[in-house]
């Protein structure tokens, strides 16, 4: 299996901080957001790794992240999103890379606790079809929610006003071949973008997809509040397995 890390799009609502760089290259407490998903895919035993990315600032990615050395990889693969067309565009762009493989694709601003290698792992026998990894949320408005009936995923709404679950659709997929047929099939949406919940409730509709709840905190950090909580949840996270929390912290009582 394949990864894909998908790392474009302008973070308008990070501005002015996004202004002169990539959200993803935005710090998560001690390293740049970026790291998180490819740790997250490595850890889980995928090692194939392509970065799609865009803008003024795509080559800072290729100065930071080399060839993987950090992460245990000796090679990173990278492509280029031109314009703003939306995550289901970003990832028909790795086609080509994903040749006929199984992929795992992760956005760029999602930072998890836990780890996602036994879900990868149970996809690696699906026999076809996708994955999604789901979480309980207070605020699902904000995300893609999943329709559940019974042990079925049913149907995904983006963004409802009114979501008919607590249950959010992280930015953590495990396709099939299939998904590339299934992004050429794809309508801009109401924000002028191709969405990944349209690719999601193809597979829904074919009645191949499976999901999973992920263990441990989720969030995602597009926003000022969730950039601050993405941080904060690291560091939390950091400090209480008695990692590099610097002594300031502790004297603040966090
Ligand atoms: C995207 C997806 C949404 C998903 C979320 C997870 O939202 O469209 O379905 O729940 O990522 O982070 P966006 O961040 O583009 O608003």
């Amino acid at each position: 299996m394949k990864g894909i890390v998908l790392a474009g799009g302008t973070g308008s609502r990070l501005f002015p901080l996004t202004k002169i760089t990539n959200k993803h290259l935005l710090p998560i407490y001690d390293k740049p957001m970026i790291y998180y998903p490819i740790e997250t895919l490595v850890e889980a035993g995928i090692k194939d790794l392509l970065i799609v990315t865009g803008g003024r600032n795509s080559g800072d990615f290729l100065r930071l992240l080399a060839n993987g050395k950090e992460f245990g990889l000796k090679h990173i693969n990278y492509t280029y999103q031109e314009g703003e067309g939306g995550i289901a565009e970003a990832l028909a762009l790795a086609e080509h890379f994903a040749d006929n493989d199984k992929i795992c694709v992760i956005l760029g601003d999602n930072i998890i606790e836990g780890s996602i290698k036994g879900a990868a792992e149970d996809f690696r026998h699906q026999e076809r079809g996708a994955k999604i990894l789901l979480k309980e949320v207070h605020d699902a408005e904000r995300f893609g929610v999943a329709e559940i009936q019974g042990d079925r995923i049913v149907g995904i709404e983006e963004k409802p006003q009114r979501p008919k679950s607590n249950y959010a659709v992280t930015g953590i997929y495990l396709y099939d071949e299939t998904v590339f047929d299934k992004t050429r099939t794809l309508k801009p949406s109401a924000r002028g973008e191709l969405e990944i919940t349209d690719v999601n409730n193809a597979y829904i509709r074919e009645g191949t997809m499976t999901f999973d709840f992920l263990d441990g905190w989720w969030t995602d950090a597009g926003t000022f509040e969730s950039l601050l909580r993405a941080a904060n949840l690291v560091y939390e996270t950091r400090h209480r397995q008695g990692g590099s929390a610097p002594a300031t912290a502790g004297a603040a009582g966090l």
